[in-house]
């Protein structure tokens, strides 16, 4: 270092220069000069010190923000922004005297997504779209009619210029008879139009199913657009779940500034259906297994769980999200939002999660009882709440892919790439299942393996994905990525292109 070099120099001078002279007033002055000089080498040595000490204290904070911005940060995409205007070549709807009925199925986001099909078909054919009926047979057994759900009549005027819709068939037709038509899944534009030789000889066309009925590639720009005018600004939900929504997203902005939705798919449904019955007890799984072979929709009756598992086929268990978001870098006091119907084995399972983040937070606790009595009968309007509550988070994650964990993650990427973390489930469960064998611990190493197996899996604009290498026929349409799970290109703009 410089300052110990020129301070060895500076004693080997002063030392011969006291061997010359001895005087009381040269030993006196060289005391002073000894002293004076100790003490400026003092002061400049713990100004280094104290230099040392606030550089790693700056550079933490600097740190810290950077670590900050990892986990809560939405992902870069600047100059990208939603483009849903029609083209100039769009034309007004004309008064079509041709309707179309529709029974939606699934859950909600399978009918809202199916819904904004039917839209973009009814464009397509040229028909006017009578409101829809909803699934009332599904899983979730809900009673509740589209305009419990959706606002009718913002849905109504949000798309007049785009399709007719009316609230009810005109009486006159109720007694015609109707085609009724499965239309084929993922249809193309020709595939429609060819329908519209059924106009030849019915006025009204009713579908028995909506979901997946519209190919997800190769549409018009406008009909794409179309689709996106319907899911995201066309079929709001109805004021009563809106405002309840938006209160509780603001109740947990207050508790914690920032949450976690977690869609947390360990329901009894969905462990059953998938056959995933690890980390269950003996007596779960056999109830599982028996749920799975009474249900007559359901083809898989015979499921080997641990091939589920290791092919990455389950949703994450509750102590397997917390592994994750832990080595995520999720401090224990993130409050994590649970975006779910009912935990299957409730606070069994959910302790797991709970002993790493005690800032588990379920619909019940941020909302009052007399608040949630109206929804708790509807299985739909409950999972709207959760909808909301998902889109408006800082962080997404759902432990299992599936409609809604499709839909709210396309939805942030159309509000602006916010941040959904998807877990590559199969990767994970290899660590996991190393963990369990002690062949590897939790902490440093795990997390780093983590952190960058996730680095590219948070939202980041990019192009819907085609269908995976080598799939040929109309097998290749279902492994494309869903339109309503990434509607980039069409709906998505970079500054650069034309909007
Ligand atoms: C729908 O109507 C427009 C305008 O009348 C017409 O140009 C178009 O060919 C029709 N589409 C179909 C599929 O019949
Ligand atoms: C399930 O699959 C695993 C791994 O392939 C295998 O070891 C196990 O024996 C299978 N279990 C049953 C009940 O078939």
């Amino acid at each position: 270092m410089v300052n110990s070099r020129s301070s060895s120099h500076l004693r080997g001078s002063a030392t011969s220069k006291f061997c010359i002279k001895t005087s009381p007033v040269s030993i006196t002055v060289y005391i002073l000069f000894i002293f004076a000089f100790s003490f400026i080498i003092f002061t400049l040595y713990t100004r280094e010190i104290l230099n040392e000490e606030q550089k790693p204290f700056l550079l933490e904070s600097e740190a810290g923000k950077i670590a900050d911005d990892r986990l809560w940060g939405a992902p870069f995409s600047h100059g990208f922004h939603p483009c849903v205007e029609p083209t100039p070549a769009y034309k007004e709807p004309q008064g079509w005297d041709h309707y179309i009925t529709v029974r939606s199925n699934g859950g909600l986001n399978q009918m809202r997504t199916g819904i904004s099909d039917m839209v973009a078909v009814a464009r397509i054919m040229n028909a006017t779209l009578v409101i829809p009926q909803l699934d009332k047979r599904s899983f979730w057994r809900d009673s509740s009619v589209f305009s419990d759900l959706f606002d009718e009549n913002h849905f109504i005027t949000t798309l007049q210029g785009d399709v007719k819709i009316i609230k009810e068939l005109p009486k006159e037709l109720e007694i015609v008879p109707r085609a009724r038509k499965h239309f084929t899944s993922w249809s193309g534009l020709n595939y429609y139009e060819d329908m519209t030789r059924l106009w030849k000889d019915y006025k009204v066309i009713h579908v028995a199913k909506s979901d997946a009925r519209l190919a997800n590639n190769n549409l018009p720009v406008d009909i794409q657009r179309l689709r996106c005018r319907a899911l995201y600004y066309a079929l709001r939900f109805s004021p009563s779940i809106e405002n309840l929504g938006k209160k509780l997203v603001e109740r947990l902005k207050s508790r914690g500034g920032r949450y976690i939705a977690l869609h947390l798919r360990y329901e009894k449904d969905m462990l059953s259906f998938t056959g995933c019955t690890y980390g269950l007890t003996d007596g779960e799984a056999e109830e599982l297994q028996i749920m799975r072979e009474n249900m007559n929709h359901w083809k898989m009756k015979k499921i080997n769980s641990t091939e589920q598992r290791l092919g990455g086929f389950c949703p994450l268990t509750p102590k397997e999200v917390g592994i994750f978001l832990q080595a995520l870098g999720y401090p224990p006091s993130t409050l994590v939002y649970i975006a779910a119907g009912e935990i299957y084995g409730g606070s069994n399972h959910i302790s797991e999660l709970r002993s790493r983040f005690p800032n588990v937070i379920f619909k019940e606790m941020v909302a009052a009882p007399e608040e949630l009595k109206l929804f708790t009968e509807h299985a739909s309007q409950t999972a709207a709440l959760d909808y909301i509550i998902s889109v408006e988070s800082d962080v997404f994650i759902p432990s299992y892919s599936g409609n809604m964990a499709r839909s709210v993650e396309g939805h942030r990427r159309f509000l602006g790439h916010r941040k959904t973390i998807t877990p590559d489930r199969k990767a994970l469960v290899e660590f996991f299942d190393k963990i369990e064998r002690g062949e590897l611990e939790e902490g440093s190493l795990l997390s780093s393996i983590v952190k960058k197996m996730h680095k590219n899996r948070q939202g980041a604009p990019r192009k819907r994905e085609g269908s995976l290498p080598g799939m040929k026929g109309r097998g290749r349409l279902r492994t494309e990525e869903s339109f309503y799970e990434n509607p980039f290109p069409e709906c998505i703009c970079s500054s650069k292109t034309h909007s």
